[in-house]
């Protein structure tokens, strides 16, 4: 699978390719560095199956890393809010970290809202499309407003929050995602044979021909 693409106005500066390449790294881990990127609304589930598929992952002998959401906005996109603006410019980095982690060789699980198409369209090129998957978490709202694991729909109802995806801000779904999950029954557990079976399929669990 082929190396992140560079940025679009680079400046001054002249991408160095170096004799390691992405495919070596993957030989010797046995298996394909991807992004599968969770979409859904908060409270959907994105974090808790990224983290089971993880577990789950490791336990077999697979290298995975959950991206996550909340965890970057400490530091990478710290400083960013939840306008439009900076949402997308939240996901832009985002995605160019978990570039530079599949080209490690990684399976990245990146649990993140990107609420707009066009959000994670930009996300697709970034990461390059041959090794995107996109879930979305496709939990109703109801069932995400009922669980309220952050309070924020709480918060939002209470007008303390106007911009919650979902309520005050859009969310709009993916019409063809790799694969749909919708959480509001059983547990994280359940999902996961959809999950490695997407890995299965798309030859991510495989290392790449000579
Ligand atoms: N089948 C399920 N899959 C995932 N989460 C579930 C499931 N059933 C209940 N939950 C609960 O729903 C909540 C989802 O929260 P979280 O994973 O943080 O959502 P998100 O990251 O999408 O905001 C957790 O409290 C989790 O325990
Ligand atoms: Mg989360």
């Amino acid at each position: 699978m082929k190396s992140a693409p560079v940025s679009a106005d680079p400046g001054p500066v002249v991408w160095h390719r170096y004799a390691v390449t992405p495919a070596h790294r993957e030989r010797l881990l046995g298996q394909r560095g991807c992004v599968i990127w969770f979409t859904g609304l908060s409270g959907s589930g994105k974090s808790t199956l990224a983290g089971a598929l993880e577990h789950c992952l490791v336990a077999q002998g697979n290298l995975a890393f959950v991206l996550d959401g909340d965890n970057v906005r400490h530091g990478l996109s710290r400083g960013l809010g939840f306008s439009t603006e900076d949402r997308a410019e939240h996901i832009r980095r985002v995605a160019h970290a978990a570039a530079l982690l599949a080209d490690c060789g990684v399976i990245v699980l990146a649990a993140f809202i990107a609420p707009l198409r066009r959000m994670r369209e930009a996300a697709r090129e970034i990461i390059g499309p041959s090794r995107y998957l996109e879930v979305h978490v496709a939990t109703p709202i109801t069932v995400c407003e009922a669980r309220d694991p952050k309070g924020l729909y709480g918060k939002a109802r209470k007008g303390r929050i106007g911009d919650l995806t979902g309520l005050g801000a859009p969310y709009e779904p993916p019409e063809r995602p790799d694969l749909r999950v919708d959480t509001a029954r059983g547990e994280a557990v359940d999902h996961l044979d959809a999950l490695v079976g997407l890995l299965r399929s798309c030859g991510v669990l495989e290392p790449p021909g000579e």
